[in-house]
């Protein structure tokens, strides 16, 4: 796990966006994993500027989004899909059929997760998957439990993720209590995974730093990962 530590969001944003345009221009066809939160927004906007400029195309790459909120139709403002077209894909090239986000209005969550499951290994899994973390440590909707969960299904939002999510929603009673979600194993399998942790996180990285692996703090597997950085910001 490499650590690298920067000075400001900006400069967050600023690698992110770097390592990711690197995979895509080594690679075209790259299958790219994105996640959602406030977090990569400036990573998003940078990928943006630079597709503005020439600098990288999207007409090959592939996406496969971490999770999906159940119950929010795509329209929702809150929804995940809604967030990656506002926030990412309608700025760019990338062809709509190859984008793919978790169906939160499926009639049944298992099979929904199912085909998402083989969607990612037909494509031939997942290049570069970028993550967020959650103040628990949750990666994707993987909440802190006693065992690692290894594929994509539907998950029980925690109360305490509830209520950080509640910030975006205009009643803490509209935030959905369920979520499908990539899994721990589907994350692990991808070839190289950036994690972006802001200052608000920097418990969270500390924590991190205990070399503790654990199922109750799930972004602690990150350390069997073979090509791994996390990013974070610390001013000091
Ligand atoms: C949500 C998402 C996660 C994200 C986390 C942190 O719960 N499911 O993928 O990493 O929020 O979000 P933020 O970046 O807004 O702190």
């Amino acid at each position: 796990m490499n650590i690298i530590t920067v000075k400001n969001y900006d400069m967050m944003s600023d690698l992110a966006a770097l390592l990711i345009a690197a995979r895509v221009l080594e690679k075209p066809n790259s299958i790219l994993g994105f996640a959602t939160g406030s977090t990569p927004n400036g990573t998003y906007q940078n990928l943006i500027k630079m597709y503005n400029n020439g600098l990288v195309d999207f007409s090959q790459v592939k996406t496969f989004n971490l999770d999906e909120y159940c119950g929010l139709p795509q329209e929702h403002e809150q929804s995940y899909n809604y967030y990656m077209n506002e926030n990412l894909f309608k700025h760019i090239n990338i062809k709509a059929e190859n984008i793919k986000i978790p169906n939160g209005m499926a009639d049944d969550f298992d099979t929904e997760s199912m085909e998402y499951e083989t969607a990612i290994k037909n494509a031939g899994g997942v290049d570069l998957q970028l993550l967020g973390v959650g103040l628990n440590g949750h990666i994707g909707f993987n909440e802190p439990d006693n065992i690692f969960h290894n594929i994509t299904r539907e998950v029980e939002l925690t109360q305490s993720t509830i209520d950080a999510n509640s910030r975006f929603f205009q009643d803490k009673s509209e935030v959905p209590k369920t979520a499908i979600s990539m899994g721990i194993g589907t994350i692990m399998s991808a070839k190289e995974i950036v994690l972006l942790a802001g200052e608000d996180k920097n418990e969270v990285v500390q924590k991190l730093q205990d070399n503790v692996v654990s199922p109750e703090f799930p972004v602690s597997i990150l350390h069997y990962h073979p090509k791994c950085t996390i990013i974070t910001v610390n001013k000091n």
